[in-house]
């Protein structure tokens, strides 16, 4: 006897990182930035911390929605604000996809697009990216209602260019999502298409360049009938004063997001050289982690654990084309050298 839906009960639901309660670990496993956020965040949550906490937030987030705009050269009337980009996935697919319809995605990728589609009984859909990562020719499915594709990708790393994506969505009948979660630290993005193709929906958030996984903050940007339309779809408040807050501090701190990017940047070459010069084969990353494949008779599994047990923690995947590699997360210069030294000490005992 259940009470839910079967497509609910049929489902496993998605398995974010770990996050470990005692904090002493090196966490090198969510794709956090090592950096703290902007001073001026700290500040302004401090002053929101009033009596006004008791009123609601504002429902369509104007103040954040005109600061986003402003940023990124485009109108508030095309920004829709969520809590985290992961509100705003789940907003996508209750407004465009229903029971049976299909919904399109490359695998590897990020993981809550199928839980997504099962989430509403619709058809999932999982396309394999080719060896190298480029989107295989069978990607474009006809009547798809939705389709995702992150870009620069997790958990490879690699970036699809924008004018390929433009094609797809030239191609399609659905609405085509671009997840640009990594965009602050990849040479290319799919911004400028939005004003092109009145199916593309670009995601961006706060989380990754801007160091505030914790405040749950994320934004779309589309034309501007997908907004409204998606407007009927969210919950009345879901970004809160806090964070409202927040974003307007952080986005007004543009020079410390672009100053950690670029540490980022270059401790992710660092990594991406050393991990070669040990036998690993890197992936080409165009975001704050790499994927890394471990050499032949090193099992990236025992690797993990081994790693885990050291107080470092990196991100396993026990899937398909992913269970020889480990994805790590760029953390600051001296957590990446505690991480190869351990890795050195492991891989020459052959784990
Ligand atoms: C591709 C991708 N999209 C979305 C998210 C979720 O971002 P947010 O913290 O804004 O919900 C992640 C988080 O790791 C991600 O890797």
């Amino acid at each position: 006897m259940t009470y839910f839906r079967n497509n609910i009960e049929r489902m496993s639901g998605y398995t974010p990182g770990e996050q470990p309660k005692d904090g002493i670990y090196i966490k090198l496993n969510t794709n956090e930035n090592p950096y703290p956020p902007s001073s001026k965040v700290l500040n302004s949550i401090k002053e929101a911390v009033n009596d006004s906490l008791r009123l609601y937030p504002d429902p369509i987030v104007t103040q954040a929605r005109i600061k986003i705009a402003g940023i990124l050269g485009t109108k508030p009337e095309r920004v829709m604000a969520g809590n985290g980009s992961d509100d705003l996935l789940s907003i996508i697919i209750r407004s465009f996809a229903g029971p049976g319809d299909k919904v399109v995605f490359p695998y590897p990728s990020y993981m809550l697009y199928k839980t997504l589609a099962e989430l509403q009984d619709a058809t999932a859909c999982a396309a394999d990216f080719t060896e190298d990562y480029s989107l295989p020719q069978d990607f474009i499915v006809k009547g798809a209602k939705v389709t995702f594709i992150a870009n620069p990708n997790s958990p490879s790393g690699t970036l699809i260019p924008s004018n390929e994506i433009s094609k797809i969505a030239s191609k399609i009948n659905g609405v085509l999502v671009i997840d640009e979660a990594y965009a602050d630290f990849a040479d290319d993005n799919c911004l400028h298409l939005v004003e092109k193709h009145d199916n593309i929906l670009v995601l961006r958030t706060l989380s990754k360049s801007y160091s505030l996984a914790g405040i749950r903050l994320g934004f779309c940007i589309a034309q501007e009938p997908l907004i409204q339309g998606m407007m009927k779809v969210k919950d009345s408040y879901n970004v809160d004063r806090l964070s409202i807050a927040a974003v307007v501090a952080t986005l007004d701190d543009q020079k410390s997001m672009k100053a950690h990017v670029e540490k980022i940047k270059s401790t992710r070459q660092y990594l991406t050289k050393s991990l070669e010069d040990m036998g690993f084969f890197v992936y080409p990353s165009q975001t704050n982690f790499v994927l890394a494949r471990c050499m032949k008779g090193i099992s990236a599994q025992k690797l993990y654990l081994a790693l885990k047990s050291r107080k470092i923690l990196v991100r396993y995947f026990n899937l398909r084309r992913l269970d020889d590699c480990l994805r790590i997360t760029i953390g600051t210069k001296e957590e990446i050298d505690t991480l190869l030294k351990n890795l050195k000490e492991l891989v020459g005992n052959k784990t």
